[in-house]
């Protein structure tokens, strides 16, 4: 039986960009056509939320890159998720791995954060990933069921609407080098029973898995077509035109 999981694909555009390349990436996005049958969240830098949100048409759905898990205060350079609210952003992206490795976030503080801003209101687009060597190690299972126990233990019931899951090698991620379509669909598959058994077997058959990890136009469509791929977190495309390609890869 086909998913009835909506496919979905994001755009992390990490720290990129200026208003004048901003205006190309949303001319192409405005222009699409984008398939209807597939939710598409773009996620520019803190400082682009608000100009992005007023030009991108309402089809595409606006993110910020992280936030912190409180409300305001002293907390010098972190945005919350009214501020990312306020400005007409519904989602946001925590525990890439870029925010583990480069800015040394743990599990907790990423646990911490999806509970806070599910708790807000916001959708969480929550991400994980094992390293090569843990790859080499054989230890990518206990990597990335750890990960997903630390976000897991933290959403509520319900909540698990609002949340998708991004699995992203950290091996994959910006080096061109894709997991093939088994090695995800293996990954995809033993992460939805491991939700089955740890969470229930009704939030595993519909919470939404993407793939992150150097998709492009090219890969795109083999990638799509497994069960437990339910979409993607794209990063060096989605600044370009093939961003639409990736949005359409279950379209014919
Ligand atoms: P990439 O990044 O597509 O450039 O590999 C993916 C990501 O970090 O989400």
């Amino acid at each position: 039986m086909a998913s009835q999981r909506k496919f979905v694909v994001g755009g992390n555009w990490k720290m990129n960009g200026n208003k004048s390349s901003i205006d190309g990436i949303i001319s192409f996005l405005n222009a699409g056509p984008l398939d209807a049958n597939t939710d598409v969240i773009v996620a520019p830098p803190a400082a682009y939320l608000d100009y992005v949100r007023s030009k991108v048409n309402a089809n595409v759905a606006v993110a910020a890159q992280t936030c912190y898990k409180v409300d305001k205060g002293a907390f010098t350079g972190e945005i919350s998720p009214s501020m990312i609210k306020d400005v007409g952003a519904t989602w946001v992206i925590l525990g890439h791995s870029e925010r583990r490795h480069v800015f040394g976030e743990s599990d907790e503080l990423i646990g911490e954060k999806v509970k806070f801003a599910l708790s807000e209101g916001l959708n969480v687009i929550a991400c994980i990933g094992e390293k090569l060597d843990e790859r080499e190690a054989g230890q990518t299972n206990d990597v990335v069921f750890r990960q997903t126990k630390a976000i897991a233990d933290n959403v509520l019931g319900s909540d698990w609407s609002r949340v998708v899951i991004a699995y992203e090698p950290v091996w994959a991620i910006g080096t061109g080098k894709t997991a093939s379509p088994e090695q995800a669909q293996e990954v995809h598959q033993s992460l939805r029973k491991w939700v089955s058994d740890n969470v229930s077997p009704e939030v595993a058959q519909n919470v939404r898995i993407q793939y992150g990890g150097s998709v492009n136009a090219g890969n795109c469509k083999e990638l799509a077509a497994k069960p437990d791929v339910d979409g993607f977190l794209v990063g060096g495309a989605s600044l370009k035109p093939d961003f639409v390609t990736i949005v359409n890869a279950r379209k014919d």
